[in-house]
């Protein structure tokens, strides 16, 4: 597992002074585009779930929800529910998704915006798992968890593919974190 993680952490790609000057921006992307980092991916962060929740691959599942933010957690969310045998629930971007709904406003390094999720995207007592790629300030992840306890959802915790440790993001959340691994400290301004 440690040499897949390897592999995969060495698949990221990092562009200096992007999207604004001073920041270098964590790309993800070559996970992928590349079917095989792909496939290793998903691999792990299913093991990491498994491990780290107790559910039994191929049964079933101890998850009831997995929550993707948008837009990159949209990338994995959905494969890894299926994987896990879960539903998947997107929490988007204020205004883009109809019906009843529970706000959160989030604060981020350049400014605030706000998270939704419909009223009715899960039951309560539901366990659900949020998952997205980088956890940074927390503001994000921490604006999820709110939520998901407003719709009555158990948050058994937080599945990050890389975490900005000295961000200290993870302070922000009190729900049990997991990260497949760590962003350089050179990345320091906060990645978008
Ligand atoms: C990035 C990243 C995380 C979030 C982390 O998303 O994908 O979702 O920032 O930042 P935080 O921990 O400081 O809240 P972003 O909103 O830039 O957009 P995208 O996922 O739509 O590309
Ligand atoms: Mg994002």
């Amino acid at each position: 597992l440690t040499s897949l993680k390897i592999k995969l952490q060495n698949g990221l790609r990092q562009f200096p002074d992007f999207p604004t000057p001073g920041i270098l921006f964590e790309d993800i992307m070559p996970l992928f585009s590349s079917h095989e980092l792909h496939t290793d991916l998903i691999r792990v962060l299913e093991l990491k779930v498994a491990e780290v929740f107790g559910t039994k691959l191929g049964e079933k599942s101890d998850v009831d929800v997995v929550v993707g933010l948008e837009s990159r957690g949209f990338l994995f969310g959905p494969t890894l529910a299926l994987r896990l045998g879960a539903g998947f629930v997107p929490l988007r971007k204020k205004g883009k998704l109809p019906g009843p709904c529970e706000t959160e406003a989030f604060e981020k390094e350049y400014g605030a915006d706000h998270f939704q999720l419909q009223s009715d995207a899960m039951k309560k007592g539901q366990k659900v798992v949020v998952v997205d790629d980088i956890i940074a300030t927390g503001g994000s992840a921490a604006a999820a968890g709110r939520l998901v306890r407003k719709l009555g959802g158990d948050l058994l915790g937080y599945v990050f593919m890389m975490e900005l440790d000295f961000l200290k993001g993870r302070d922000k959340l009190d729900a049990p974190v997991h990260t497949l691994f760590s962003g350089q400290e050179e990345s320091l301004k906060k990645e978008t």
